[in-house]
């Protein structure tokens, strides 16, 4: 398991707990803990409304592929550790993160 912390629209933090070893993304988990994430298109990273920012953990995060940066680059705001949370894995790598939620919510 990995734990990290999820900051929502309202700056309220929490700790998630996810499996490491089951190939889920990070949108698939901030989904089933009901967080407000749109993902409208399903992961693929066409829609951007999984939008977060990497808070802390960046240095092991933040490197969003093209693809990714083609859709934040759309956004009217995005920040320099923003990631698309459907193209970041579950692994290791996010124990300890800190990741604020930027999509939009409704
Ligand atoms: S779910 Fe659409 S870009 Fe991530």
């Amino acid at each position: 398991m990995v734990t990290f912390t999820v900051e929502d629209h309202d700056g309220n933090r929490q700790t998630v707990e996810a499996p490491d070893d089951m190939g889920l993304s990070l949108m698939e988990v901030l989904k089933a803990s009901e967080y407000p994430v749109l993902a409208t298109c399903g992961g693929m990273a066409l829609c951007a409304t999984c939008h977060v920012e990497i808070v802390e953990g960046e240095n092991e995060l933040c490197h969003a592929t093209d693809v990714e940066l083609d859709q934040l680059e759309n956004l009217p705001a995005y920040f320099p550790t923003s990631r698309l949370a459907c193209q970041i894995r579950i692994s290791p790598l996010l124990e300890g993160a800190v990741v604020k939620l930027r999509g939009e919510d409704n």
